[in-house]
């Protein structure tokens, strides 16, 4: 039984699944989506039963973006005073590692959430696009930034001022997405996915994310520095001690994530 309003949520063997359930509306992204998959990741990632999250969408579409019909008669005030779409910050500062598993439309916020993940994985039906120009606005929820890293200057331009849409097979040759897979293998790859990352140190994966996410926000030169302090600190825990023992013991590890 899910609490959510907008959302079916489930835990399996360490991998918690939240599917965005709004198929009627595309699964587009209100308020209340907002709150439910933020109060569940968040909450996931609280919970020491959970070691990876995967993210997906209900029916034919991943999220076809922000509510459009949320948003009509928004204002400058009210969207600058509450700062509309921040709320989002609480899904990215999730420790946890967490799968996007794209099964139809990702556009617009629903794109931009699609990136807010760790790995994004997309069924040979997905379509990617940030289609805001088209409402006469820009992409709010990160779309400029986080399309620009993962993609470049060249396609994200072509992406946000025309809104033409991508498939998955441009999407992982631009560097978008890491695995496409057949539809109906999409949710069998994020939990072989999630499930091999539950199989890990929590500790070290924290610190993998951490470190790769590092790369985005610093020098080269801090963020390697970052890194090795993370490797020396993975020398403090339980973890390593049991990594390195279990491969010379040819024997596979247990880890206790402490
Ligand atoms: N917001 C609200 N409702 C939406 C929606 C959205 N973003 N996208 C689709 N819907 C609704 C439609 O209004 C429709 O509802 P009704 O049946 O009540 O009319 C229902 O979902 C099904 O949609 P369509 O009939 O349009 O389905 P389709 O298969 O013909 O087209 C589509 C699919 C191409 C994705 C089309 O729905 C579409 O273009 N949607 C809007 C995409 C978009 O512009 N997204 C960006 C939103 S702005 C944003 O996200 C800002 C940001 O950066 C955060």
């Amino acid at each position: 039984m899910s609490d959510y309003e907008t959302i079916l949520t489930a835990v399996d063997q360490g991998v918690a699944t939240i599917t965005i359930d709004r198929p009627k509306a595309l699964n587009a992204l209100n308020m209340q989506v907002l709150t439910d998959v933020t109060d569940a990741a968040t909450g996931f990632d609280a919970d020491d039963e959970v070691k990876a999250i995967i993210i997906t969408g209900a029916g034919k579409a991943f999220a076809a973006g922000a509510d459009i019909k949320e948003m009509s008669d928004l204002d400058f005030a009210t969207a600058f005073k509450a700062d509309w779409f921040a709320g989002w910050t609480r899904l990215t500062n999730v420790r946890k590692p967490v799968i996007t598993a794209v099964n139809g439309f990702a556009l617009g916020g629903g794109c931009e959430l699609a990136m807010m993940g760790d790995i994004l994985i997309a069924s040979t039906k997905a379509k990617f696009g940030q289609p805001e120009i088209n409402l006469g606005v820009l992409p709010g929820m990160g779309g400029s930034q986080r399309l620009t890293r993962a993609i470049g200057k060249a396609k994200s331009m072509d992406m946000c001022l025309t809104g033409r849409m991508m498939d998955a097979e441009e999407a992982e040759r631009s560097g978008l997405v890491a695995r496409v897979v057949e539809p109906e293998e999409l949710l069998t790859t994020a939990n072989e996915i999630a499930h091999t990352i539950a199989s890990k140190s929590r500790i070290a994966s924290a610190m993998v994310k951490e470190a790769v996410n590092t790369a985005f926000e610093t020098t080269l030169e801090q963020g390697l520095r970052y890194e090795r302090r993370l490797f020396h600190s993975t020398l403090a825990t339980n973890d390593q001690s049991e990594g390195m023992a279990a491969f010379v013991e040819k024997r596979d590890p247990n880890f206790t994530d402490s």
